[in-house]
């Protein structure tokens, strides 16, 4: 059977669920309480920067199957499956997630339910929200218990949203208690996602609060992952040895690997940094908070990096930011994305600002979000000119752009030809034979 799908929330996760799906055939709409958002979408105008998703967006609009609203009295009518893609951004001043996006969907959507359907909550959520969700859902649906909820988290990295979307690793799916229940629920996200698992796609089949730890313990690990290296980082600088060999060598044992061992400065961006604190917020009240402490440490070290960047930039420059230029290049917290929540680069560079150093800053597609972030900062509409007349360049993000850069280009425009490499990004060789003096995280 063919299924008609909403979306409810178009951030990152949201837009690009709404477009793939139309993209696989299914009729969906997506809503958001944005009308301005809505409006560019509508108009397939992409809000944010993701490699490839415009396209998917702009040819579904195209051919009808993918349309907008702003009107959950229209959503209810239309869907007879409702993904909840909304944020949950940490707290301000704490550890915990805010939920309040998440169950002001519920909120908004359950009054409108008045036939059989299906709610997947996609975003993700401390563990026991889903159960609580499905009872909220229950009281206030008209369609009561034939209103069901499942809870199928997203795993998708920004930069590859449209190919982890339709080529996921996993589909975790968490089912209620009620047997009957579930056994709609699984048939209906089988038959949403027959492509996928048509393709070999493991599809996993849990309860609610098992489903929910899935998202937040992946993240964990990977995060547990980079810490883990860039611990090995601050050992190697302390004993004179090279991280970037150390972590290759790693990478060839096939039950480490070599993905998310990349060392530098370390992970940020809208949900690894985040995820992690919540979780930690979580096991407390659960009175499970034994059990992830190492989570702390993996934060701490994964700060520490940021420090240790300050801190170097300064000993480059003979002990003091004042009066004296740096030149930044990348503000987004990874490449191939302008996403700059919680990056690494831009904190580097507010905090060398704050220290009384001139900050001109590049980056290839973050810079309108940078400046929102961080006004009191500089930015030029290049590398070189980020670069020109600094006393020392530092490379935050590690786009393709900077990574081919030609040493002796930027040689002509600096004052003075200091650079940190802050991603591990360029070849240490290349760089000093241009007469640069290049120093890099974790590398004598
Ligand atoms: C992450 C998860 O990968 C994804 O599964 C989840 O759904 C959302 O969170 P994302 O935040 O888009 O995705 O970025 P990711 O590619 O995971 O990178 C996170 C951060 O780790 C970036 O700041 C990146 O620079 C950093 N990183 C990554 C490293 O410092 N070293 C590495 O080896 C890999």
């Amino acid at each position: 059977m063919t299924h008609r799908l909403t979306v409810i929330g178009t951030g990152y996760l949201g837009a690009t669920h709404a477009a793939c799906m139309a993209d696989l055939g299914f009729e969906v709409l997506g809503l958001d309480v944005d009308q301005d958002k809505i409006a560019r979408l509508a108009a397939g105008d992409l809000p944010v920067y993701e490699p490839g998703l415009e396209p998917v967006l702009q040819r579904n609009l195209a051919s009808g199957r993918l349309r907008f609203t702003t009107s959950f009295e229209e959503a209810a009518e239309f869907g007879d499956v409702h993904f909840v893609c909304v944020g949950t951004p940490q707290k301000q001043g704490e550890y915990a997630a805010d939920l309040s996006f998440v169950d002001a969907a519920i909120d908004s959507l359950a009054p409108h339910l008045k036939r059989p359907c299906l709610v997947v909550g996609k975003s993700t959520v401390p563990v026991g929200t889903a159960a609580r969700l499905a009872r909220k859902l229950a009281e206030r649906a008209p369609a009561g218990a034939d209103a069901v909820l499942a809870w199928n988290p997203e795993f998708l990295r920004e930069g590859f949203a449209v190919k982890d979307t339709l080529h996921p690793d996993r589909i975790v799916v968490g089912l209620p208690a009620d047997a009957e229940a579930a056994t709609l629920a699984e048939k209906t996200l089988r038959e949403v996602y027959a492509t996928m698992t048509g393709e070999g796609t493991p599809f996993i089949v849990a309860d609610y609060p098992t489903s929910e730890l899935v998202k937040v313990a992946a993240n964990a690990f990977l995060a547990t992952k980079i810490s883990f290296i860039n611990a090995m980082a601050e050992v190697c600088e302390a004993a004179h040895a090279d991280v970037t060999k150390l972590s290759e060598a790693l990478s060839h044992d096939d039950r480490i690997g070599g993905k998310f061992l990349g060392p530098g400065l370390g992970f940020g961006g809208g949900c690894l940094p985040k995820d992690i604190r919540a979780f930690m917020a979580r096991a407390g009240e659960l009175g499970a908070d034994q059990a992830l402490t190492f989570l702390r440490e993996v934060d701490e070290i994964n700060i520490r990096r940021r420090i240790r960047m300050v801190d170097l930039a300064r000993e480059l420059l003979g002990g003091s930011f004042i009066g004296r230029t740096v030149g930044v290049l990348g503000a987004a917290f990874k490449p191939n994305s302008d996403d700059v929540r919680d990056s690494p680069a831009l904190d580097v560079a507010a905090s060398i600002r704050g220290q009384g150093a001139r900050v001109t800053v590049y980056d290839p597609q973050a810079m309108p979000n940078a400046r929102r972030a961080q006004p009191a900062l500089d930015f030029g509409p290049s590398a070189l000119d980020a670069a020109r007349g600094a006393h020392v360049v530092l490379l935050l993000t590690e786009w393709s752009e900077f990574r081919e850069m030609d040493p002796h280009a930027l040689a002509e425009v600096v004052a003075e030809k200091n650079i940190v490499d802050g991603r591990n990004a360029l070849d240490p060789d290349h760089w000093r034979a241009a007469g640069w003096n290049y120093r890099a995280l974790g590398r004598p």
